[in-house]
């Protein structure tokens, strides 16, 4: 038999890709490598999403996709995690729908992995584990990290805000923080190893702590990283304008490694709508929050996720969103429709029809757009610095970063992956830039 292989497919948000790090390195230490083929595989995992339907049935239908790959192969395991199987009675639907699935684990069954895939090498025989309550926070568990120069290091695990649309709190349970020593180390670690840029996730990074009576909080987390030596950049999502403090900002500013940028998601521009979502603030609160941050960052780039067609919507209620749109300037903005997911409390209020839903989210795209493009022609001719993270082979240059997370290309002969380069822009448009090493 020749090299064992794995193949991680992974649907959803930056902590699933991170969790996808954890899967790698469990396979790792069991004697697996890498293959990007999946033919080549001898486990495949999927690591699925459910915070929109699409998400939900793009994993279907590459689980169904390879019924007959399982038929030719007898020895190939198929496992599927992720949030998608740790809804209520998901597991059970998947495998009566997919019966050749091998195993089958939620978010909290992850710790637990290696010992699933062990099991079924062991037994023969398929697995579905997908606990109710949290799994236990491990430390120190081999990551086969996929990114460098980055880095990401998980601060906090679930969610307790019950955001009326969201699936979350439902399948990564309650929040609980990392030891705040863990998580210095591990960033120490990284920075020792190489890494340049190193990315805090939580669902709600500004209540880190706030499960340990508070003794610690994200600002005193946020102080201990930036004192560590090296040269590496800083960020962290995703924040909650409710709990977004003036004090964090204020470190925010004094710290030479935070990069000067924030994801701030709004969600909704109507207090009506907001109120329904059970963001626990005001349209008036937010806009609030970003002047502080541009009080204390006067060059601070803000970003934001946007929903429209939540239940009940009105047209003046989409306005609200535009009119704040416009208000806010963000430097960018994830738009989304509303998906109605089951066992949330806004799937039980009342819907509002489809059609409108797409009206409405063309002309927020072309607000969106309009105002990505005037913010890409302030870049025209000036020098930034990018962090060098990748050779795009299509576009046969490289790509970096700036602070604010603006993607430039540029040519160079030799690798810079993981260097920080001086860049002279030379062309604006879209999205991206392009410029000449200086
Ligand atoms: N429908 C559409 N978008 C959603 N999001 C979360 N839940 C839903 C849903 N049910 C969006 C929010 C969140 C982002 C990660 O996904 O905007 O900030
Ligand atoms: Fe979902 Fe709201 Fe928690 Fe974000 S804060 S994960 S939107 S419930």
């Amino acid at each position: 038999m020749g090299e064992l292989k794995y193949h991680i497919i992974t649907y959803g948000c930056q902590m699933n890709i991170h969790d996808s790090e954890k899967i790698a390195g469990a396979l790792y230490e069991l004697g697996y490598n890498n293959t990007d083929d999946v033919k080549d595989a001898d486990i495949i995992v999927f690591n699925t999403c459910c915070i929109r339907e699409n998400a939900e049935n793009h994993a279907y239908g590459n689980i169904g996709a390879l019924k007959n790959l399982k038929k030719l192969k007898k020895d190939l395991i198929i496992a599927v995690g992720g949030c998608m199987t740790q809804q209520n009675g998901a597991a059970e639907k998947l495998k009566n729908k997919f019966p050749f699935v091998d195993i089958i684990f939620g978010t909290h069954n992850l710790f637990n992995f290696k010992q699933l895939v062990k099991n079924k090498l062991e037994t023969g025989k398929s697995i579905i584990e997908v606990y109710e309550k949290e799994g236990c926070i491990t430390e120190n568990e081999f990551k086969k990290r996929t990114s460098y120069p980055n880095a990401w290091v998980t601060i906090t695990y679930g969610c307790n805000n019950f955001c009326t649309y969201c699936i979350v709190p439902y399948v990564r349970g309650r929040e609980r923080s990392r030891n705040i020593n863990d998580v210095v180390n591990e960033v120490k670690q990284l920075v020792a190893e190489g890494y340049k840029e190193i990315t805090l996730l939580g669902q709600n990074v500004n209540s880190y702590g706030s499960d340990m009576n508070y003794k610690i909080n994200f600002s005193m987390l946020l102080k201990e990283i930036s004192a560590i030596d090296g040269k590496f950049r800083l960020r962290f999502m995703t924040n909650h304008p409710k709990d977004l403090s003036e004090d964090m900002v204020k470190v925010m500013s004094e710290s030479d490694k935070i990069c000067k940028s924030v994801h701030l998601p709004v969600q909704a521009g109507s207090n009506r709508i907001l109120k329904l979502m059970n963001r626990k603030y005001t349209r008036e609160d937010y806009m609030y929050k970003v002047e502080l941050l541009r009080k204390y960052i006067p060059n601070c780039q803000i970003t934001t996720d946007i929903m429209v067609g939540f239940p009940s919507e009105t047209e003046e209620d989409f306005l609200d969103t535009m009119d704040l749109v416009k208000k806010c300037n963000f430097s960018g903005a994830f738009t989304f429709v509303y998906s109605k997911r089951s066992g949330t409390k806004a799937a039980e209020m009342e819907q509002i029809d489809e059609l409108t839903k797409k009206e409405r989210i063309i002309r927020l795209v072309d607000l969106v757009k309009t105002q990505n493009r005037t913010k890409s022609d302030i870049y025209k001719n000036r020098v930034i610095e990018v962090l060098c993270e990748d050779f795009d082979k299509k576009k046969n240059m490289y790509m970096g970063r700036d602070e604010y997370g603006r993607m430039a290309y540029f040519n160079s002969d030799k690798s810079l992956i993981g260097e920080f380069i001086n860049l002279k822009i030379i062309k604006t448009g879209g999205i991206s830039l392009v410029g000449e090493i200086v």
